[in-house]
């Protein structure tokens, strides 16, 4: 089985194609940037805006692991269309949100999970939490306000999110990619505890040795923040109504399924924070 990534180079793709790597499974890995060929990984070009880019890229994969179009309101029509012109695909699994089964059918993104549900395709969907690699590695969500003045930019106040490790959401698409029993379901991946964004700047802040804190921003201050990134307006305010949902504690569920799913414990921030911030 050949599986399709798409978003292969970002914070969850790249672990899902290192997972399924060491999985030995084959994957055609998607992005609009794809590096060279490397072992069993075959990078394609895929622009989710230019569809003449989809065929090639999916060639002859049987099984598909897609993300959704957050901020686009047409993301559940677009990802149909994808889905249709995979002939060979067997399988998809969807990364969505922890929480999003929950949202209105309507919402761009439980529009996507029931795209996925009505393709015809046996499907699983997986919905982490707020990832902990956004610290490090998502520039505008928090790590450039963390690397330039040690704020962790978040109008959270003291609601709480179980983060998840993407190595864990990783672990759990290779399971339901590759083994039987999870068409139809829809896992929530989470860490295993709940914590406030307060408790995460002073968990960073000891494992860097560099001091911290948690910006607490309202809803204004927030939108300045992001406005600076130059990115859409309609991702600016997908952001703000994300950090609506945490400080309304939707965010702060913790869930057993990736230790029923994988037998393994679920990544901790503090495990994390050793990792990827000890100085
Ligand atoms: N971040 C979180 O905390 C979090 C939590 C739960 C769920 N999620 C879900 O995870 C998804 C985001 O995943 P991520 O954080 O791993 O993404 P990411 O790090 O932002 O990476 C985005 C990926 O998509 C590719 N990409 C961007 N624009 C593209 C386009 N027009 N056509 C094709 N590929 C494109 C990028 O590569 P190129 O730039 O090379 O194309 C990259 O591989 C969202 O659906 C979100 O709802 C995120």
């Amino acid at each position: 089985m050949t599986v399709w990534v798409e978003g292969a180079t970002g914070k969850a793709g790249r672990r899902v194609v290192d997972a399924l790597t060491a999985a030995g499974v084959p994957v055609r890995a998607a992005s609009r940037h794809p590096g060279p060929a490397h072992g069993p990984v075959t990078p394609v070009r895929f622009d989710w805006t230019d569809e003449t880019t989809w065929a090639p890229a999916l060639g002859d994969a049987e099984a598909l692991f897609v993300k959704g179009l957050d901020s686009d309101v047409d993301a559940a029509k677009v990802i149909a269309r994808l889905i249709a012109s995979a002939p060979s695909a067997r399988r998809v699994v969807l990364m969505s949100a922890a929480g999003v089964d929950r949202a209105p059918d309507h919402a761009p993104r439980r529009a996507v999970e029931l795209a996925v549900r009505d393709s015809g395709l046996p499907w699983t969907v997986l919905r982490p939490n707020w990832f902990l690699q956004n610290f490090g590695e998502d520039e505008w969500v928090f790590a450039r306000a963390l690397r330039e003045t040690g704020e962790l930019y978040a109008g959270s106040g003291d609601s709480r999110v179980s983060f998840t490790d993407t190595r864990d959401l990783a672990d759990a698409a290779v399971t339901v990619l590759t083994e039987n029993g999870h068409d139809g379901r829809g896992y929530t991946i989470t860490g295993p505890e709940a914590v406030t964004f307060g408790e995460v700047a002073r968990v960073l802040a000891e494992a860097s040795g560099r001091p911290i804190r948690h910006r607490d921003a309202t809803p204004a201050e927030h939108q300045a923040h992001f406005a600076k990134s130059g990115r859409p307006d309609a991702w600016v305010e997908h952001m703000l109504e994300l950090f609506e949902l945490v400080r309304a504690g939707v965010s702060a569920p913790v869930s057993d399924d990736f230790r029923r799913l994988t037998g393994k414990a679920p990544r901790t921030l503090a495990a994390y924070a050793e990792e990827r911030w000890r100085s």
